[in-house]
């Protein structure tokens, strides 16, 4: 297709090279990120991840010779020759990614007979290896190992599995080896004794990523269609390519301080009463909790933006009656939209023409959902997200205070959308095959700005479907996991993946969503997610209840203690989010990513940093009273009794059924408040400081924790020096009322 490099030309920060058959667009970013166009489909596209031109001034040289084209900016070359054949490389001259150049070694199809005889036994093929309309084929390094690609099932490394990029409503069990779920992220961090960089392959189209899954000499992209639009993105270390890629596709904003905490959710809390019962009961219990989410109960039949009276009492009333005991309301809305006639929001998107149309027939396209007949709205549309933000007036006018965003893969009963179905992106007519993995990108955003502007608060939203750089508009959760253990084991490398991925406030449905939970796992699973920035114990409809106290008392203590140490942490996870602002580094964290080196690290599934300096070792197994925790290099301190350990090695630690090993690495300083039952129930004025050795430093940021004051500067930001038993502070930025009282609380 490409055939022989014919010539290239420069313009500003772009250099087009002509192929005899194809031309390619290569476009200096910055000095690390470089964006290669094979503009297959569209030469203009313009991204939805990307928001804006990214592209900074950057000196950079090019120089060719036949058949081959240089671009050299002050971090890396790319070198291309005749057929596409490429090669990136950093200022060492060490190869960081290079093209394959064979072809890929799809293996023959199964004859009938053996098709016959698997099936007879009841296996389920999959569809197998395939080619792909657009392919693009890299050398794959011996010890290379990948990170990223958002919410994908499995172990924190992906190499050695394929995945789809095609938002997928799963209900059933998520396995292993899952192809793909809600989300697509289609940014992958490669990393090898030689060479670290980031890939991110912006096409909506569903695409492929095998991680050498196909073949140990290779790895590969697909995509049945868009371009190739490669943005390759070098750097000396794991946190260098994130930052990069949270760059292109931005950082996710401060979040509403109560937003960050305890969260108690059920699919069948049938009404007022029920919502009522377990708020009462978190109370008595003295587990701290900030919502009682409204699943799809809440509605006249399952109808958005309405509220069924009958059931969950007059407007407005519950939701103020339990304002008062300090909860907030967020309720779930999904994008299908009943068929109904007489219905606001039916009747205002048919006389506006907002839903998406059938391709044969021109009429509203009609699928299923909850409500039955429901049509789908064009989110992809400015209008349309307008309508639909402003939709919400009638909820916050009654108080609501965040949304949950579901279904919106977008899900469908009666079969999958048809590809052909008519939506808009923007003004530009396309179909469901382009939309159909950035439906639940473009209702976030409608979300986020309804809820901004009615509420002038920083949004909750929380999505379960998403694409590269919704992390601009919402938090996520997983979707529907199951009670099991293999779903608690998952958390880990899922919410470190989806972290690395752009999307630092995430979470698991504690307990499990599906399925009865039992004691021992929900208390597993509790302390688990003790550090989760998305915190929401979530059930469905026909298991057993999920709270707590229907487990018994020891379990309800334990689950309290790891509630209120979440509580105790919310600082330093609120400190972390301010960060992520600057580096994009998530809150959760693999030890890969800080301790690059290390192989014990490589493939570490059962333990998760939280910044640098906490290491958090769940454990995610039936009947486990030890476990065996690594430490990376460094002094580390267990949180529970102070043992120190020198780092670099692994250890035996005693981890009761009440205990969750926690180390602290010594020289932090670890900001903490006291337990409260919910956020504003006192103010924080006493900011106790964790102090882990005799000189210890740390940052600490401080702001009204609800709106967007601190973009104007009404904020403070520490620094802590703790030397010699004394405790230094300096304000880098004084803008907001300071604490009552700092303490230092040693280790
Ligand atoms: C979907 C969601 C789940 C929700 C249910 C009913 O399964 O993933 O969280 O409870 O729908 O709304």
């Amino acid at each position: 297709m490409f055939g022989k490099l014919v010539n290239y030309a420069v313009s500003d920060n772009e250099v087009a090279v002509t192929y005899e058959g194809q031309q390619v667009t290569v476009k200096v970013i910055t000095d690390e990120i470089i964006r290669v166009l094979v503009p297959l489909w569209k030469k203009d596209y313009e991204s939805i991840a990307i928001e804006g031109d990214p592209s900074v001034p950057v000196d950079f040289e090019v120089t060719g010779s036949e058949g081959t084209v240089e671009i050299k900016t002050g971090a890396v070359t790319l070198t291309l020759k005749d057929d596409f054949q490429f090669v990136f490389t950093n200022c060492e001259g060490t190869t960081l990614l290079s093209s394959y150049k064979g072809k890929r070694a799809i293996k023959p199809t199964l004859s009938d007979t053996a098709v016959k005889l698997l099936e007879a036994e009841g296996h389920v093929l999959d569809e197998g290896q395939k080619p792909h309309e657009i392919e693009l084929l890299f050398n794959l390094r011996e010890d290379e190992r990948f990170y990223g690609l958002g919410d994908k099932t499995g172990f924190l490394n992906k190499r050695g599995y394929s995945y789809e990029n095609w938002n997928s409503d799963i209900p059933q069990l998520h396995h292993e080896n899952m192809p793909a779920l809600y989300k697509s992220i289609p940014f992958v961090i490669g990393a090898s004794a030689d060479a670290t960089y980031g890939l991110f392959f912006d096409n909506t189209f569903h695409s492929y990523i095998d991680m050498g899954c196909e073949s140990t000499e290779y790895f590969f992209y697909g995509a049945d269609d868009g371009n190739i639009d490669m943005y390759f993105m070098a750097g000396e270390a794991m946190a260098d390519i994130i930052e990069h890629y949270t760059y292109l596709t931005g950082r996710a904003p401060l979040p509403q301080l109560w937003t960050l905490g305890y969260h108690q959710c059920r699919w069948g809390y049938e009404s007022a009463t029920d919502i009522r019962d377990i708020a009462t009961k978190m109370r008595e219990n003295k587990i701290p909790c900030e919502s009682v989410q409204y699943d799809i109960d809440y509605m006249e039949v399952y109808r958005v933006f309405t509220w069924d009276e009958t059931n969950y009492e007059p407007k407005g009333q519950l939701i103020a009656d339990l304002a008062k005991d300090g909860f907030k309301a967020v309720c779930i809305i999904d994008p299908g939209v009943k068929v109904d006639k007489g219905y606001f929001m039916y009747d205002q998107g048919v006389e506006n023409d907002y839903f998406a149309h059938d391709p044969e027939t021109d009429e509203i396209y009609v699928n299923e959902v909850w409500p039955g007949d429901s049509v789908y709205p064009d989110f992809g549309r400015a209008d349309v997200r307008d309508w639909w933000g402003d939709s919400h007036k009638k909820l916050v006018d009654m108080g609501m205070q965040g949304i949950w965003n579901d279904m919106n893969e977008p899900a469908s009963f009666r079969g999958p959308l048809p590809d052909d179905v008519k939506f808009h992106i923007e003004d530009r007519l396309t179909d469901h095959s382009e939309v159909h993995n950035v439906y639940g990108h473009f209702m976030s955003m409608a979300t986020y700005e309804g809820m901004k502007k009615l509420t002038g608060k920083r949004p909750l939203v929380i999505t379960r479907a998403c694409y590269s750089g919704t992390q601009k508009y919402s938090a996520i959760w997983t979707g529907d996991n199951q009670s099991v253990w293999s779903h608690l084991r998952m958390l880990t490398p899922q919410l470190c993946n989806l972290g690395i991925s752009g999307f630092p406030i995430a979470g698991t449905d504690i307990g499990g969503f599906g399925g009865n939970t039992n004691p021992e796992l929900l208390t597993r699973w509790i302390q688990a997610a003790t550090f989760s920035t998305f915190f929401r114990n979530h059930c469905a409809k026909g298991h057993i209840m999920q709270e707590p106290w229907n487990f018994g008392e020891q379990v309800t203590n334990i689950y309290r203690k790891y509630v209120e140490l979440h509580y105790r942490f919310l600082p330093y996870i609120y400190d972390l989010l301010f960060e992520c602002q600057i580096t994009g580094l998530p809150v959760m964290r693999p030890l890969v990513l800080h301790y690059e080196d290390d192989e014990n690290t490589f493939n570490l599934n059962d333990e998760y940093l939280v910044g640098e300096n906490i290491l958090v070792a769940p454990v995610v197994d039936p009947g486990v009273r030890k476990r065996m925790v690594y430490l990376p290099v460094g002094t580390w301190i267990n949180y529970w009794n102070g043992a120190r350990f020198t780092g670099g090695q692994h250890i035996l630690v005693d981890s009761p059924i009440d205990t969750m090993p926690i180390f602290i690495k010594e020289g932090s300083i670890i900001p903490m408040y006291e337990p409260v039952q919910y956020v504003g129930e006192k103010p924080y004025d006493t900011l106790e400081l964790l102090v882990t050795g005799d000189s210890c430093f740390g940052y600490h940021y401080q702001d009204n924790g609800e709106d967007f004051e601190y973009l104007q500067g009404q904020y403070n930001l520490y620094s802590f020096t703790y030397e010699n038993e004394k405790l230094e502070t300096e304000l880098l930025h004084e803008g907001y009322k300071r604490y009552n009282e700092i303490r230092v609380v040693k280790l």
